[in-house]
């Protein structure tokens, strides 16, 4: 039988995998199973390792730019994936999306200016926006009567003032997993258009999405919100190829386009290494059929999950409409935040991201990363169920 490339128990030990290496530091032991950092347990596709190895049996690594056929290749999977055609002169390389939305903040904002980032969310949302000097303008996401997280589009017009200038939007949703609406985020839009606020749309987890839930590109909704948005797109977090340091930033407007660029200009990161556009255009050209074994594969983990979050009384769970992080409400433990984190690594044995680092509407939470074998999964839930 063929080796299922999805539940292989991959040894990671003689690499710098940060979810490991850095156990010790974070945790105070490495003896706890790692399922914080987002990436994967799952070998990246056959087919980017195959191009990458193909593009060192020529001798010469020098500077190279990225090539028409990376940005087709990026353009023609988004095309047939999301049904949103983007033109190349939208496309820039950036090395990672944190670093472009450090960028883009820059670009469309002043220091002392308000960014709206909605709590909780990835940290470095609220670090970016610090370290640039810009203010937080916090909105707080809220689960309605089904667990469903929502942002209240009236609490946040209220919250608006004239120093508003960015909306900070994270779709899909990482940490609560939430597949934003075509109603939601046309609201959010209109919101952000009326005021002069500019969207930047990280959608990094775009391509983790479960049926029946689909992803819509924040800039493909309407003209307008094509004029308004910088859209943060890539690899990543797709194909496992955050290694490669690679990602594509897509402004359809010229005029936010020409102001990004030229902050884009004073970092001067240049275009990016030769072995990740290799990889950047394998993955999105012949990577297709190994993304759809994965979201089978996250799907069968997902559905495990929740099997076993509805034996537990002491935990929430809603199943994530998208990406492979779970969202698990601690609350009913009773515990504090430092002592849920304690419980997780003492004596559960798991290294987890703990729900308050992705803000304070985090608290009482904690975030797994299910994109492993399905065999680790359930150790790690009945080493979990145990100790509960
Ligand atoms: C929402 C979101 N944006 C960005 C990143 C990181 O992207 P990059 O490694 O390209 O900076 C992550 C990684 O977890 C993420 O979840």
């Amino acid at each position: 039988m063929a080796l299922d490339p999805y539940n292989s128990r991959i040894d990671r030990s003689g690499t710098n995998a940060e979810k490991y290496v850095l156990r010790r530091k974070l945790f105070g032991t490495e003896s706890v199973q790692p399922m914080w950092v987002a990436d994967m347990d799952i070998a990246t596709p056959a087919c980017v390792l195959e191009a990458v190895a193909e593009r060192l049996t020529h001798p010469l690594l020098g500077y190279e730019i990225m090539s028409d056929a990376s940005y087709a290749a990026q353009i023609g999977w988004f095309e047939h994936r999301h049904g949103f055609s983007m033109e190349s002169e939208w496309l820039s390389y950036s090395p990672s999306v944190v670093a472009s939305i450090g960028c883009a903040i820059r670009a469309l904002s002043d220091e002392g200016d308000e960014v709206i980032v909605m709590d909780p969310v990835y940290p470095p949302f609220y670090s970016m926006v610090k370290e640039n000097g810009r203010l937080l303008l916090l909105h707080p996401l809220r689960q309605d009567g089904e667990g469903r997280y929502r942002f209240d589009i009236d609490e946040l017009r209220a919250r608006i003032t004239p120093k508003t200038k960015i909306l900070m939007l994270c779709s899909p949703h990482n940490p609560v997993g939430r597949v934003w609406s075509r109603e939601e985020l046309g609201a959010l839009g209109e919101l952000c258009y009326e005021h002069g606020i500019r969207i930047i749309s990280d959608e990094i987890h775009c391509d983790l999405v479960y049926a029946p839930h689909r992803h819509i590109p924040t800039a493909s909704i309407s003209d307008a919100l094509r004029e308004n948005t910088v859209m943060l797109i890539g690899p990543g977090k797709t194909f496992n190829m955050a290694g490669f340091s690679i990602s594509t930033v897509c402004i359809p407007s010229a005029e936010l386009r020409a102001l990004y660029e030229a902050e884009r200009m004073r970092v001067h990161w240049g275009e990016g290494a030769v072995l990740s556009h290799v990889a950047l255009e394998a993955a999105y050209r012949n990577g297709g059929e190994w993304h759809m074994g994965l979201m089978e594969h996250l799907a069968r983990n997902a559905a495990i999950l929740e099997r076993w979050a509805k034996t537990q009384e002491k935990i929430g769970y809603h199943p994530p409409e998208a990406t492979y992080l779970a969202w698990l409400d601690c609350r009913a433990i009773g515990f504090g935040d430092r002592e849920l984190r304690e419980f997780f690594v003492r004596k559960a044995g798991l290294g987890l991201s703990p729900g308050l680092s992705f803000g304070k509407e985090g608290s009482g939470f904690m975030r797994l990363n299910f994109a492993v074998a399905s065999s680790a999964l359930e150790e790690a839930l009945e080493r979990l169920g145990r100790a509960l």
